[in-house]
């Protein structure tokens, strides 16, 4: 799956700063609705973290976000709950089921999660998926797709 293939809206940004994706973030957070699943795509160092600190501050969120990557899951309290999840060092979708992840998808909270591929099965068919790529030391291009029926 590829943001070409499943897309019924899409578009894109060029960010040319690591404050640029975060600005990008915030933006998307108005973008989504509650329960919304966020899979993130991107080659490490692209930027997803950077983009879920905007996420963060579109809904309201003060708190300092990390990285995930030992914990699996990050909660945030905002407008609505943030799961900041990241599959890098899962052994499979098994563990992601066992951590308790894979539930919150069907909550209220927005769950966003890095390394989306790792766990694609479980990633649910209206998830809007955000792809970052790496197109110079400091540009990023982030491209935003959404399935049928989800368009903003
Ligand atoms: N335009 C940009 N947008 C985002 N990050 C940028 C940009 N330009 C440079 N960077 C740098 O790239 C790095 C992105 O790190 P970040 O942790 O967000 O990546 P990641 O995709 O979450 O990586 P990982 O897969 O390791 O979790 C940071 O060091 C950031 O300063
Ligand atoms: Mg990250």
């Amino acid at each position: 799956m590829n943001s070409t293939e499943r897309a019924a809206f899409r578009f894109e940004q060029v960010s040319a700063s690591p404050l640029e994706t975060i600005k990008i973030g915030e933006e998307l957070a108005a973008l989504l609705w509650p329960g919304s699943v966020v899979a993130l795509r991107g080659t490490l160092g692209a930027g997803k973290t950077q983009l879920v600190k905007g996420l963060a501050r579109g809904l309201g969120i003060h708190e300092e976000i990390t990285s995930p990557s030992y914990t699996i899951i990050s909660e945030y309290e905002g407008i609505l709950p943030l799961y900041h999840m990241d599959a890098y060092r899962l052994s499979g979708e098994e563990e992601f089921i066992r951590t308790g992840a894979e539930e919150l998808f069907y909550g209220k909270g927005i769950s966003v999660v890095e390394w989306s591929e790792r766990v694609q099965g479980l990633i649910p068919a209206d998830a809007v998926l955000a792809e970052i790529a790496i197109t110079g030391p400091e540009e990023r291009r982030v491209t935003v797709s959404y399935p049928a029926g989800k368009t903003p």
